[in-house]
């Protein structure tokens, strides 16, 4: 049978930095909006008037730039923002001339503005590179898109913004990967497959172990065979290491890989209930930035760990009112199974952190529903146990176009975590994205921890700078800039 989905990794288009115009290939142009005085005069260009506002792309037929696209104030961000709409812009291009009758043109030409500096060009790439993504399943061949931006630049700046270019591609590709695995079907992404996947797509720098239902049996994952136990589709630990010579720190990175999340036994409505196919994304930017890591060769020891597990209903289900042993020893009362991310969870972080021995820690999940409601769909909650790693999780975000906010570990409600009859409560009363950090935080011996919460950013119904409808990706590119950070 014909493999049902598109390629993963998704192959994104190339970025080159020239010092010139070529002959032959459309151009397009950046511009900034127009001061907003009334002093200023609207912009004309070829008869079509401009807004210059970021994301508006105009198609000027009969310019010497086929494409004029907005940069608004000019700030980097809205290169990100801009980059983005003009790549939309240009492949639905591309596709009028293929309906045409035209030739596909490959190579689209983008003059940089004077005054674009690094930070300028790195936000641009991005949006470049991430704004055409599209994943769809389909049995008819792929619509036609760029494949070469080249970037004229002045012959100065070249050697410098190729090398951005070549960083912000990595960051990119992070991106890209996590919305892969995330936008693939339930149907086909099972644990193993999930697995299997990251151990394909890894890179050589990466090893990979996949332990399986046994291993994890007989090593006491308590909480990854509870919420696993009633799939067919086994569990899986996916066990990543990155271990260059000479790194300072240990980084380790764990990602909650609910493969599908029913609620389980407390089911969840049926409404909305699809969207949990994306329940693996924080496992997925986990995946992922442990191979941009890699890919960049940063002197950062990273280990990466992503519980993967379908949380199903059936006669082997887990049930509310269980008692689970995790591994390491700690039990957890169970008080609704769609609370499933924390289980998996704890049993990783006692692992990580007892086999490994890091030096920090940072999870990524989407973990609660009460998160979007605190912060929204497009800012990531930040729990941390260490101001300085909270401060470098912001830090990182904010250089790779990804917003943080810090939620409190609120001490008055941490006693509610505490067990009645096993060690601790699974469901405890109080606000439910930082009952949740508290839970965990039970798991995580002291070190120094970072809990990202992305259950509001993982997903998105619409384009919105780089973003477009479906998995964003959320998580992949900070994780490598605090990587970096770290170096
Ligand atoms: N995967 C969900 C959280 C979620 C909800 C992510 C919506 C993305 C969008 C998680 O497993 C869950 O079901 N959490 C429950 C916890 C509750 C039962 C304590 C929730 O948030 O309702
Ligand atoms: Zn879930
Ligand atoms: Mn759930």
């Amino acid at each position: 049978m014909r493999n049902p989905l598109p390629p993963v990794p998704t192959s994104l288009l190339d970025i080159e930095v020239a010092g010139d115009l070529r002959r032959g290939a459309p151009v397009a142009r950046l511009v900034t909006a127009p001061a907003d005085d009334v002093e200023s005069e609207p912009l004309e260009i070829g008869g079509v008037r401009i807004t210059g506002k970021a994301g508006d792309v105009q198609t000027v037929p009969a310019g010497e730039a086929r494409w004029i696209a907005g940069l608004g104030n000019g700030e980097p961000k809205q290169y990100r923002k801009a980059g983005a709409a003009l790549v939309r812009a240009v492949n639905a291009g591309l596709a009028d001339d293929v309906d045409h009758g035209g030739k596909a043109f490959r190579v689209v030409q983008l003059v940089l503005p004077e005054e674009a500096s690094g930070e300028h060009v790195t936000e641009l790439a991005l949006g470049l590179l991430l704004g055409g993504y599209k994943f769809k399943v389909t049995g008819e061949d792929a619509a036609p898109s760029v494949r070469t931006v080249r970037l004229v630049a002045h012959d100065r700046a070249v050697p410098t913004f190729t090398e951005l270019v070549s960083r912000a591609s990595v960051l990119a590709a992070s991106t890209a990967l996590t919305r892969d695995l995330a936008n693939t079907p339930s149907n086909i992404k099972t644990p193993a497959w999930l697995a299997d996947t990251a151990a394909r797509v890894a890179g050589p720098r990466v090893e990979v172990a996949i332990r399986d239902e046994k291993w994890l049996t007989a090593q006491g994952f308590g909480g990854v065979l509870a919420v696993g136990g009633g799939s067919s589709r086994p569990p899986r630990l996916i066990e990543m290491t990155y271990k260059p010579s000479g790194a300072a720190k240990h980084l380790l990175l764990v990602g909650k890989g609910i493969t599908f999340d029913t609620g389980g036994l407390s089911i969840k409505p049926a409404d909305g209930m699809h969207l949990m196919r994306t329940d693996m994304a924080g496992g997925a930017a986990v995946i992922a930035a442990i191979r941009g890591i890699a890919a960049l060769e940063l002197p950062v020891r990273v280990t990466a760990l992503v519980p993967a597990a379908e949380n199903h209903v059936s006669g082997s289900a887990y049930r509310p009112g269980d008692i689970v042993r995790h591994y390491g020893g700690k039990t957890t009362e169970v008080g609704n199974t769609d609370a499933e991310g924390r289980m998996v969870l704890a049993d990783a972080l006692v692992y990580g952190i007892r086999r490994f021995n890091p030096d920090l820690v940072v999870d990524a999940a989407t973990l609660t529903g009460a998160m979007k409601v605190s912060l929204g769909l497009r800012t990531g909650g930040l729990f941390a146990t260490d101001s300085d790693l909270a401060a470098s999780v912001v830090e990182a975000g904010a250089r790779v176009g990804e917003a943080w906010w810090r939620m409190p570990l609120t001490e008055d409600y941490a006693e509610n975590v505490r067990g009645e009859f096993g060690d601790v409560r699974q469901t405890p009363a109080g606000p439910g994205g930082i009952t949740a950090a508290l839970f965990l935080r039970e798991f995580t011996a002291g070190l120094p921890w970072a809990h990202l919460d992305i259950a509001g950013p993982a997903r998105s119904e619409k384009n919105y700078d780089d973003v477009v409808p479906g998995a964003t990706g959320f998580a992949a590119r900070t994780l490598v800039e605090l990587a970096a950070s770290l170096a």
